[in-house]
C-alpha cells in the first residue's frame, strides 16, 4: 500500500504530465505557448522545465485525477483542489494559468506554481505547504541542476521561475531559485552539501538588493564564499538576458561577480551623497564595521587600502578606527 505522501507525490507526477501535455499538445494551450514564446521561452526550456497550462475549467484537474482513483480529500491536502465555502464543490486551484512544477531534492514533484498569462494578482499562485511541500526546504530547479553545481563548484540564486529558465536557456546550468522568499538555513544546508561558492543574481530592484543583503550574511555566516552578480538598470536577470542576449549575461554578468564585500560597499552608498561630509563619515564607519567582520588579514588591508585612495586618507588612520570598531563589536 503506497502512503498518503506517495499518493500525493503520484497525482503531482500525473498532473504534471497533464499540464506539460495540454501546453505543447492541444488548442486550448495554445495561448498559454503563444504567451510563452513571446518571453523568449523555446520548446526545450519548456520540455526541460516541464512547464505546463491548467485549464481554464473548474475541475478539470479534478476529474482527470478522480477517474485515476484519487480521492478528493487527498487532493485537498496535497494543495491541488480548494473546497468552495458556499456550495462546498471542489475546484481546480491553478485554473487559466501557466504551470511551473517544484520538486524536492530528491526529484519528486510536490508542488506547483501557476503564472497567470499576463498582468493580474496574484501573478504567482502557489501550492500551500503541505506534507510533502515544505518552502523552507525547497529551491526550485535544484534536483535538475545539482550536478552542474557540483562539477562546476559553483551555484547560481535567483529569485525567480524566469530567472532560472531564461539562465538555463543562456547556458547556466547551475541556477537554482528561491522562489521570492527568504533563505533559511535550510535552503544553505542543502547548498553546502554539494558547493561552497555561491554566486547570488537576485533582482535589481531595492526588494532583490536587501534580499541579496541578507541572504549573502546568512551564507558568508555559514562559511560560504558568496559574490554577487550586477545587473545594470534595475532590470532582473531573465529582463536583462532577453535584451542584451547570453553571451553578456554569462561573460559581463555572471562571470563579473564581485565579492559580497564589494557588494555591501556599492550598496551602504546608495542613496548617499559622498560629497558630503556627514554622509561619507557615516559610510566610512559602516565599511569599517564590515572590514571588522572579516576573518582574513589580507582582505582586511585589501579594503582597508580601497577605502584609503578612494576618500585619500591615511591607512593608518583607517586602520585605528577599525580596531576601535573591532573591539566594540566583539
Ligand atoms: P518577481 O516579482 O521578481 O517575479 O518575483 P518574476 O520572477 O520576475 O516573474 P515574471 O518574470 O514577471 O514572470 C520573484 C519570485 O517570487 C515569487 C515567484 O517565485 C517569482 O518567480 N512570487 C512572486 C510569488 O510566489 N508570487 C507572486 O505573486 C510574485
Ligand atoms: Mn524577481
Ligand atoms: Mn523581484
Ligand atoms: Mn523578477
Ligand atoms: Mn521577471
Amino acid at each position: 500500500m503506497p502512503t498518503e505522501a506517495e499518493k500525493m507525490i503520484k497525482a503531482h507526477e500525473l498532473l504534471k504530465q497533464f499540464y506539460h501535455h495540454i501546453l505543447v499538445n492541444t488548442n486550448k494551450g495554445q495561448e498559454a505557448f503563444e504567451y510563452l514564446h513571446k518571453r523568449n521561452f523555446t520548446r526545450e526550456m519548456i520540455d526541460y522545465f516541464q512547464i505546463g497550462y491548467c485549464l481554464d475549467e473548474w475541475d478539470a484537474s479534478l476529474k482527470f485525477l478522480k477517474a485515476k482513483g484519487f480521492d478528493e480529500h487527498l487532493l485537498e491536502k496535497a494543495g491541488l483542489i480548494i473546497r468552495g465555502e458556499r456550495n462546498n464543490n471542489y475546484f481546480d486551484r491553478f485554473r487559466g494559468r501557466i504551470i511551473f512544477p517544484i520538486s524536492d531534492y530528491k526529484g519528486n514533484t510536490v508542488a506547483f506554481s501557476g503564472r497567470i498569462l499576463g498582468e493580474g494578482q496574484p501573478k504567482y499562485l502557489n501550492s500551500p505547504e503541505s506534507p510533502i511541500f515544505q518552502k523552507s526546504k525547497t529551491l526550485y530547479n535544484f534536483h535538475n541542476a545539482r550536478a552542474a553545481i557540483r562539477k562546476k563548484q559553483a551555484v547560481v540564486l535567483f529569485e525567480g521561475f524566469a530567472d532560472c529558465i531564461a539562465a538555463f536557456g543562456a547556458g547556466v546550468e547551475n541556477g537554482i531559485g528561491t522562489m521570492g522568499t527568504a533563505l533559511t538555513d535550510e535552503h544553505i544546508h542543502l547548498i553546502k552539501r554539494n558547493t561552497d561558492n555561491v554566486i547570488l543574481c537576485f533582482d535589481a530592484d531595492t526588494a532583490g538588493q536587501t534580499a541579496t543583503l541578507k541572504a549573502g550574511e546568512m551564507l558568508a555566516g555559514a562559511g560560504c564564499d558568496v559574490r554577487v552578480a550586477i545587473i545594470p538598470d534595475g532590470k532582473d536577470p531573465d529582463e536583462y538576458i532577453i535584451k542584451n542576449g547570453p553571451e553578456l549575461f554569462k561573460n559581463e554578468v555572471i562571470s563579473g561577480s564581485i565579492t559580497f564585500m564589494s557588494f555591501k560597499m556599492r550598496f551602504f552608498r546608495t542613496g548617499k551623497n559622498l560629497d558630503n561630509e556627514g554622509d561619507r563619515l557615516d559610510y566610512i564607519e559602516k565599511v569599517l564595521e564590515e572590514i571588522s567582520k572579516l576573518d582574513n588579514p589580507i582582505e582586511r588591508d585589501i579594503y582597508l587600502r580601497q577605502l584609503a585612495d578612494e576618500f585619500s586618507l591615511s591607512i593608518d588612520a583607517l586602520k585605528q578606527q577599525q580596531r576601535k570598531i573591532y573591539y566594540s563589536i566583539r
